[in-house]
């Protein structure tokens, strides 16, 4: 583990989890289906355009993809892309089983819970809820705040705040966890404080990166 900043001097109350890459391999999905989709509409994509779009609402993500790709479409044609991207990326989320949580995540959550901390997710996916349901997950968590919640995705710092909120503890006692930089500056805007795992490490702005999720545990 990484320490970022000096240690704080806050207690940790609340953790707040982002779904998507941090919880459940999500992220590979997502990816899936901007790949297939692109392909069927004849648009550029990568896995650096879809390292992009972490953390970032599924119509950001069309004018990011367009942008990169270099492509225009009318605002129609924009929710057609979309919506084709969804319905596919719906259909792989019904093969999803605990196998797909990422390593350790079980074993983290017990914990923390044995530790009386409040958790909660924090995703700017619409779809978010229903992973949760899918995988049998949702009683792990006190509070799901949700894309269908907010107003604005990260790197607003809407969905964290509602969170934290919803935990009924203050922002600066609670730790947000993310593989998005847009989730890191989302989390820092929020009052948080913020751990980077996965593709979010490296970006200088989280106060802890994390190798491992169980070096959480050492935080809290
Ligand atoms: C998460 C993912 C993003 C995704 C967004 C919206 O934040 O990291 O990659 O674009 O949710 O997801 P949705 O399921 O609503 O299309
Ligand atoms: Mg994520």
């Amino acid at each position: 583990m990484v320490f970022t900043k000096e240690k704080y001097e806050f207690m940790i109350n609340g953790v707040i989890f982002d779904l998507d890459g941090v919880i459940v391999s999500t992220d590979k999905l997502h990816c899936l289906a901007w790949a297939e989709t692109c392909k069927e509409w004849d648009i550029p994509f990568s896995e650096d355009i879809n390292d992009m779009l972490r953390g970032v609402s599924r119509m950001e993500s069309v004018d990011i993809i367009l942008k990169y790709g270099n492509r225009e479409l009318s605002g129609e044609e924009k929710a057609s892309f979309a919506d084709a991207k969804n319905k596919r990326y719906v259909d792989l989320l019904s093969t999803l089983t605990r196998k797909d949580l990422l390593p350790n995540i079980p074993y983290v959550i017990r914990e923390l819970r044995n530790r009386k901390i409040k958790l909660a997710v924090g995703s700017s996916s619409k779809n978010a809820t229903a992973i949760l349901d899918i995988i049998g997950i949702s009683d792990w968590f006190d509070a799901i705040v949700d894309g269908n919640c907010i107003h604005n995705s990260k790197p607003d710092p809407e969905v964290f705040i509602l969170a934290a909120e919803a935990l009924n503890v203050h922002p600066r006692n609670c730790i947000v966890v993310e593989d998005a930089e847009s989730g890191i500056i989302a989390a820092k805007e929020a009052g948080c404080l913020a751990a980077a795992v996965g593709a979010a490490k490296g970006f200088g702005r989280a106060d802890y990166e994390l190798d491992r999720i169980e070096e959480l545990l050492g935080v809290v």
